[in-house]
């Protein structure tokens, strides 16, 4: 069934009076998850933020439910986070390196995910290594299944990337690992696909699963998650280890929980919380399928639009594109760009160099933007952005 367009617009009432095209930066809201965030702070306000916790002891296991069910696993495989990266560093974190190993990525991964890998091979003597790409410009199995050997402890993929519309074939890695029987670690950085992409992490094969509540999710700020595998709970241990997910018996020795909870701590905000486990449901009950056609019939038909304008350049590659659409335009730099359009009543976001180096190189213009539309913009939205372009 077709997305329910006036009813998007209406549970997202901030979507009138303006053309809000940044939802792969930090996403408008549905009212539900502003109204459940704000409920609880009330709440921690009257009765203190540890009876709070209490009393919504049953709501805040439910969050950890709504994100297992997002990404096909059950709750005990899902450690709240408070943003994609504390996801990702905790999982990266807990592989073990050793002199020789090998990680391998691509060159369109998140630097903040390609960072902690240099920065840990230095210190252990192993390398970071980067598949390259298939002539539709993503990452390419194949190369990957040439490069595998005993000594590849990690393969890090960044499903939808943040400076590119490409989506990298994470079914395609998976299956290449798994028909290897390489033992390596398989981590998908889903912060941009989750929300906008059907992701189901068993069939995919990953074993750890990076997410962010703000972006395509629409969920508030400093909120995500990290879904592990079965091997990872068999396997693996945080490092470093706390309180929360890891009992000290009072001597030398200590016990991991047997869930996903030994990934998580225990302060974080509960309030942003139960607004990010409203955030997903209202998510899976629209529906990400219908969700995802959408956004993609919006970004398809934005890319024919901006192609369509001189001096305008639609960057994305590959052959299956996010709701992410990035391009350059004449102009000085992004950011005055991005300024001039919020002065027309658009809402779009630079791309700067620090998110990905060899994308942005790439790209040669001073200019780049990204518009990334969701499920309550309107055709009328997009012309706006062609029009103030
Ligand atoms: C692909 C990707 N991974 C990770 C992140 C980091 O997310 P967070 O800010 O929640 O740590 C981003 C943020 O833009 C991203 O686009």
């Amino acid at each position: 069934m077709p997305i329910d367009v006036a009813a998007a617009r209406a549970d997202t009432p901030a979507c009138e009076g303006q053309v809000f095209l940044d939802n792969a930066g930090s996403a408008l809201s549905p009212s539900r998850v502003t109204r459940t965030v704000i409920d609880y702070i009330e709440r921690e306000q009257q009765i203190g933020g540890y009876a709070a916790m209490e009393e919504a002891q049953d709501e805040l296991l439910a969050v950890t439910a709504s994100a297992g069910a997002l990404v096909g696993v059950p709750a005990d495989q899902v450690a709240l986070q408070t943003s994609a990266t504390a996801a990702w560093l905790r999982a990266f974190g807990s592989i073990p390196l050793q002199a020789g190993d090998r990680i391998l990525t691509t060159k369109a991964e998140y630097a903040s995910n390609v960072l902690p890998m240099l920065q840990a091979a230095r210190r252990a003597g192993a390398s970071v290594e980067f598949i390259p790409d298939g002539s539709d410009g993503t990452v390419d199995p194949a190369a990957l299944a040439t490069m595998l050997d005993e000594r590849v402890r990690a393969v890090a993929i960044t499903h939808a990337a943040s400076q590119n519309g490409l989506v990298a074939d994470a079914n395609g890695i998976g299956e290449v690992l798994r028909r290897s029987g390489s033992t390596a670690w398989y981590l998908l950085d889903a912060c941009q696909s989750l929300g906008q992409l059907p992701v189901d992490m068993t069939e995919i094969g990953a074993d750890f699963i990076a997410a962010t509540g703000r972006k395509f999710l629409r969920g508030p700020r400093g909120t995500g998650f990290l879904a592990v595998s079965p091997r990872v709970l068999n396997v693996l241990e945080p490092v470093p280890i706390d309180m929360f997910g890891t009992a000290w018996d009072g001597d030398q020795g200590y016990e991991l929980s047997p869930t996903a909870s030994r990934y998580q701590s225990f302060e974080m905000s509960y309030s942003a919380m139960l607004g990010l486990g409203a955030a997903i449901d209202y998510a899976l009950t629209i529906g990400i399928d219908q969700i995802h056609a959408r956004i993609n019939m919006l970004a398809t038909t934005l890319r024919s639009e901006l192609a369509a304008i001189p001096n305008v350049r639609v960057l994305d590659r590959g052959s299956q594109k996010s709701g992410i659409v990035v391009f350059s335009c004449p102009g000085a730099d992004s950011w005055s760009a991005v300024r001039e359009l919020r002065a027309h009543g658009v809402t779009v976001t630079a791309i700067t160099r620090p998110t990905n180096p060899p994308d942005v190189d790439s790209y040669e213009s001073s200019c780049v933007l990204r518009a990334s539309p969701h499920i309550f913009n309107t055709e009328d939205d997009l012309a706006a952005l062609v029009n103030a372009l």
